[in-house]
């Protein structure tokens, strides 16, 4: 039982939290079967039509388009139309081929329902590591959403709060092995660091290619573990542009960061669950039963200095894996335990990784149709959050080993503007460890920050939330949203999106 416990936690951590101990068997046979993916004709990889000056409009639905751009001698893009998701905009689909073609980068594009010639370009991505963006498409803040009730033929619905009402929007699966992203040669991607080398070619790629959208105003958009993935991918680009402008090349206009109940600065992490278990920070009354509220409030202060000592001051790779376990024994069964969903402290924990939603996404996604529709090669199959992925970045202790949060305090001291939203009943990626690390994130408008107020932000009349915010910070609540925001408030993150993009305050 308390194995099956553990099994079910490990599964269930991985949109934000992942605790897999990593076992070196079958890292083992992973790479076995990573090798032993039939390999591709390398040389098929470059036989694109050489056309830096392809407009969208000129690409059909029937096959790929495969461009490639002599700048990118190693990058290839394959791009068709596709009648999937949103019969109101163009939508299109397909593959980047990063790295000499050998890992293809699998995407959607949907242009804005409003105005895609001039509305601003955001790329949205999922956590894990290794989960999937067509989650955050299909479940949370993309143009239809898989259809829970049988109402439709097409296996999916009409979602009016889509982000692509007021964005040209792309959903990426990224790093390789991620949702339709493969590689051919058994390549992985294990660090965040290493993924932002591809999300950045990734994007440039994509401007350079479709001429009408480059220069266009770009915003990185995820939740979870997009607290750590999109300040270094965002550093990359920033720093990836300063070189371009000492080559004379375009630049990428990133203008900003959106991130959704993420991870990012480890040290509030435990200290916060805390608080949404055994305090009134998420609900009315805590509903941690008090005899272990009291052994975890005993237990926290080791944690956390064993967690200071060992991953935030100085990094120790076999000390810090200590420190979580010990972590995790003390302060993250008891909510296991309790049945909850850890993503929505609300609910009870139903279907594979607490949502039904996961397991009809993936037989959708899984239809020959659907795979036609989309123009998918990738030799396997779907899966929502792959394990390997998960197994690789824990490996290298991607989420403890780095201090994330000095990425966002550079980019914020570079003018670049960062949206750290979290919807208060989460458990796993908390708001209350979101909004501590904001509060003492040092970069150079800590003190204007610390200045503002807390106020309501509203939206229909009614209170969504609270908010703090300076011209380039903004730290807000979703009030009664869990881990997946868009999905539990719909109506609510299109209002914040909306004002977000138009440099309004909330
Ligand atoms: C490249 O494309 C041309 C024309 O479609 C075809 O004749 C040729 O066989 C292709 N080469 C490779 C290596 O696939
Ligand atoms: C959904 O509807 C189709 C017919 O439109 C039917 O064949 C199928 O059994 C239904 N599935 C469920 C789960 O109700
Ligand atoms: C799928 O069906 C629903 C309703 O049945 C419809 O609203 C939607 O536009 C359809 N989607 C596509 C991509 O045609
Ligand atoms: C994908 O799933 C289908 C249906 O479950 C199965 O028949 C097929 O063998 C699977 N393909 C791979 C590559 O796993």
């Amino acid at each position: 039982m308390a194995m099956g416990l553990r099994m079910v936690a490990s599964l269930l951590s991985f949109i934000c939290f992942s605790q897999i101990s990593a076992s070196l068997a079958s890292y083992a046979q992973t790479q076995q079967v990573l090798y032993s993916t039939p390999a591709h004709d390398l040389a098929n990889a470059y036989n694109g039509t050489q056309n830096q000056n392809l407009n969208l409009a000129s690409i059909g639905s029937a096959g790929f388009a495969s461009l490639s751009h002599p700048r990118f001698p190693n990058h290839r893009v394959r791009v068709k139309k596709s009648a999937f998701c949103d019969p109101t905009v163009n939508v299109y689909t397909g593959y980047l081929d990063v790295d000499a073609g050998a890992k293809h980068m699998f995407f959607y594009f949907f242009e804005s329902r409003r105005d895609p010639a001039k509305d601003d370009v955001m790329m949205w991505i999922n956590g894990g590591p290794g989960c999937s963006s067509s989650m955050g498409l299909l479940m949370e803040l993309g143009p239809c959403s898989i259809d829970m009730q049988n109402l439709s033929a097409n296996g999916t619905v009409w979602n009016p709060h889509s982000w692509n009402e007021e964005a040209n929007i792309f959903f990426l699966d990224q790093p390789v092995g991620v949702g339709f992203s493969y590689a051919d040669f058994g390549e992985t991607v294990e660090t965040t660091e290493d993924a932002a080398k591809n999300v950045h070619a990734f994007i440039s790629i994509f401007f350079e290619t479709f001429p009408q959208f480059s220069g266009r105003a770009l915003h990185l958009s995820g939740e979870s573990y997009g607290g750590r993935y999109l300040p270094v991918f965002a550093s990359e680009i920033y720093d990836q542009n300063q070189v371009a402008l000492r080559n004379g090349r375009p630049t990428i206009n990133l203008q900003s960061v959106l991130i959704g109940n993420g991870i990012t600065d480890i040290s509030t992490l435990y200290a916060g669950r805390y608080e949404v278990e055994c305090s009134t920070a998420s609900l009315e009354v805590p509903y941690q039963s008090i005899a272990n509220c009291v052994r975890m409030k005993t237990a926290l202060p080791r944690c956390q200095t064993a967690m200071r000592e060992s991953c935030i001051e100085q990094f120790d790779s076999m000390n810090c894996r200590a420190a979580v376990n010990f972590c995790d024994d003390q302060l993250s069964t008891a909510m296991w335990a309790t049945g909850r969903n850890v993503y929505d402290i609300s609910k009870p924990c139903e279907g594979e990784l607490c949502y039904k939603e996961n397991g009809v996404i993936k037989s959708f996604l899984d239809l020959p149709e659907t795979r036609e529709l989309l123009g998918v090669e990738t030799p396997s199959n779907f899966s929502a959050c792959s394990s390997n992925v998960g197994r690789n970045f824990n490996i290298h202790m991607d989420k403890w080993a780095v201090h994330t949060q000095d990425y966002v305090a550079n980019l914020l001291d570079r003018g670049i503007r960062v949206l750290i939203y979290a919807g208060t009943y989460d458990w796993q990626c908390n708001w209350v460890a979101n909004a501590q690390w904001v509060q003492k994130l040092e970069w150079s408008g800590q003190t204007e920050y610390a200045a503002q107020e807390w106020r309501d932000w509203i939206v229909g009349g009614k209170k969504a939330g609270e908010v703090k915010e300076t011209p380039l910070l903004t730290f807000a609540t979703i009030r009664e949203a869990g881990h997946m925001v868009p999905h539990d408030k719909p109506a609510e993150s299109l209002a914040m999106v909306a004002r977000w993009l138009a440099r309004k305050k909330l």
